[in-house]
């Protein structure tokens, strides 16, 4: 008896627990960004591509360069003598507050070298912001926001300006709707947040995701470089393996490891 009531209970406990898994697989929770995004800011940004980008996608961003375009001018649109709050475009959560930690200039400057607004951990709210194993962000909103791609050791959160051009949500929004499937304790609405005394738990975790997979591809693009000296080597026979030579030739190894990281910052 006592036995059957707990296998029915535990089946309960999971039917829940997929329901709720399968509520959290839809992106945006099924929802479309706000109609605000189009003019954010006083920028025109293209609604069907924050739909499409944030809410319907886990690998495509914006294209590259887009928050230079002349329609969106997203630096000339910023007050830089002061931190802004950026907003998810769907549920309203804040987001990443910038800049800080650094200049304007140099929050400026990284993004437009990048191409998209970029982020350093302490500028995070990482209450709100999910970062999964292989890099890609979201909110806990579930809107898709960008990737992390680690530069010089730190994360940076190369994240598209279509997905955080939201403002708090009016209180008659459906899109309130939301929060209710979140744990209210667990993250911070924009009411709460005190951007004065607000401090992100993000560098704890920096440089500790994707770190993972370089060094898969480091010890791959190692191993495969060695195959190929063994190989020249073998072909010429007067070569002699000597220590020396195999010093240099990790040297070079590294420096072109060096380089396929800086591919790969290309969003
Ligand atoms: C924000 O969170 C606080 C504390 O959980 C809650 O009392 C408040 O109603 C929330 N505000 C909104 C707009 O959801
Ligand atoms: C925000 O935090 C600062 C510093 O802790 C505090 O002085 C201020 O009263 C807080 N503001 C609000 C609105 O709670």
């Amino acid at each position: 008896m006592k036995t059957t009531s707990s296998v029915f209970s535990a089946a309960i406990l999971l039917s829940a627990a997929s329901a709720a898994r399968a509520a959290s697989d839809n992106q945006c929770f099924d929802f479309t960004p706000m109609s605000s995004v189009s003019n954010y800011l006083g920028a025109t940004l293209d609604y069907s591509v924050a739909d499409r980008i944030c809410c319907h996608n886990h690998k495509f961003a914006e294209y590259r360069g887009y928050l230079a375009a002349p329609e969106v001018d997203f630096f000339g649109r910023l007050d830089p003598s002061v931190e802004t709050v950026f907003y998810d475009s769907v549920c309203g959560l804040p987001l990443f507050i910038a800049p800080r930690g650094r200049t304007f200039d140099d929050f400026k400057k990284e993004s437009l070298k990048h191409g998209w607004p970029s982020f350093r951990p302490e500028e995070m709210i990482s209450e709100n912001v999910i970062i999964h194993d292989d890099g890609r962000m979201e909110s806990v909103c579930l809107s898709h926001l960008g990737h992390n791609l680690p530069t010089g050791g730190v994360d940076r959160y190369c994240i598209d300006l279509v997905c955080m051009a939201g403002e708090p949500l009016s209180a008659g929004d459906e899109r309130n709707q939301i929060l209710q499937y979140m744990h209210q304790e667990q993250i911070i609405n924009a009411t709460e947040l005190n951007t004065t005394s607000y401090t992100s738990s993000a560098e704890q975790y920096s440089g500790k995701t994707s770190n993972a997979t370089a060094i898969i591809i480091s010890v791959a693009v190692v191993g495969l470089f060695l195959v190929v000296v063994a190989f020249v080597c073998c072909e010429k026979p007067g070569w002699k393996r000597k220590g020396d030579e195999i010093q240099v030739g990790s040297s070079e190894t590294s420096t072109s490891i060096h380089e396929d990281d800086e591919e790969n910052e290309i969003y």
